[in-house]
């Protein structure tokens, strides 16, 4: 058994495995040997991915079908994989919404206040006191580089990504005495269905990156918290922007989204 694996595994849970950068860490994690708990909405994509991994690479995986924007998911979940010894946490399912704040649905930015901020604080939460007990492991949230800053026409999304930031931070400072590497990730874009979900075309973006190429950049950093930003571009331009003055960084950010 490799080092990666001696701390982290033998089981990792990932929300948002059926599809994009959830589904790339799935299958880097199988690939290094976990045991993995697969967790969305869309069973039939989470089945199809199982039964994948298991005949590539031998490995156990629980299927765990939810909806994580529903009050009870998280307690749900932890549930189905009490029996399991759960060495990685993998919060990765989210969603956002882009445009001017007030046309936005306000059930879609309730939705995205649960799965984006609640689920990940309930799924550590409840993890923590196996992780912390066992003295290794670790925990991945994903958040993204619009959780640096408030950025304008994506409020509520920006919003609950920074949430995240904050949690990912304050745990890696409290998880790291015992034993358990918490890191946060924040991609720039990402070739996955998020950005076609929002109504941008991924052909239009910069400095796309592969979701495999972000999973793979957050497991190998995962020693090197408290964030992570995996594109060199993004991370310069978040490194400018964020020394700047806010306003003149607010300013200068609507401007490049043409707003
Ligand atoms: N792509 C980018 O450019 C980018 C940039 C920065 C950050 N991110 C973040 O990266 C993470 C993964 O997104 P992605 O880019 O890989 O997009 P994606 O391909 O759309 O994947 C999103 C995943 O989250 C799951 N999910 C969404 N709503 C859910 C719900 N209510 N309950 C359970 N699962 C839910 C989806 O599964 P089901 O639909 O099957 O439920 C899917 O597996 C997200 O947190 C996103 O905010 C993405």
């Amino acid at each position: 058994m490799d080092d990666f694996l001696r701390q982290y595994g033998p089981v990792a849970l990932v929300t948002g495995a059926s599809s994009g950068i959830g589904r790339s860490f799935a299958t880097e994690l199988a690939g290094r040997g976990f045991d993995v708990v697969l967790v969305a909405r869309r069973l039939d994509r989470l089945k199809e991915l199982a039964d994948t991994l298991r005949d590539e690479h031998g490995v156990e995986v629980t299927v765990v079908p939810s909806d994580l924007a529903e009050p009870t998911a998280a307690g749900e979940i932890l549930d189905a994989v009490a029996g399991l010894d759960i060495g990685l946490l993998v919060s990765n399912a989210g969603f956002g919404v882009k445009g001017a704040f007030e046309e936005g649905e306000a059930e879609t930015l309730s939705s995205m206040l649960m799965v984006n901020c609640e689920a990940p604080t309930r799924l550590a939460h409840g993890l923590a006191p196996r992780l912390k007990q066992r003295g290794r492991g670790g925990v991945i949230f994903t958040s993204s580089v619009e959780g640096l800053m408030g950025c304008p026409y994506s409020a509520g999304y920006s919003a609950t990504k920074a949430y995240v930031v904050a949690l990912g931070e304050a745990l890696w400072a409290e998880f790291g005495p015992s034993g358990v590497d918490v890191l946060t990730l924040c991609p720039g874009a990402t070739d996955t269905e998020a950005p076609r979900n929002q109504g941008i075309d991924p052909a239009t973006l910069h400095d796309l990156m592969s979701p495999d190429d972000v999973a793979r950049s957050a497991l190998d950093n995962l020693r090197n918290g408290p964030t992570h930003v995996p594109s060199a571009r993004y991370r310069g331009l978040f490194d400018t922007l964020l020394a700047m003055p806010r306003r003149e960084a607010l300013t200068a950010m609507a401007s490049q989204i043409g707003h």
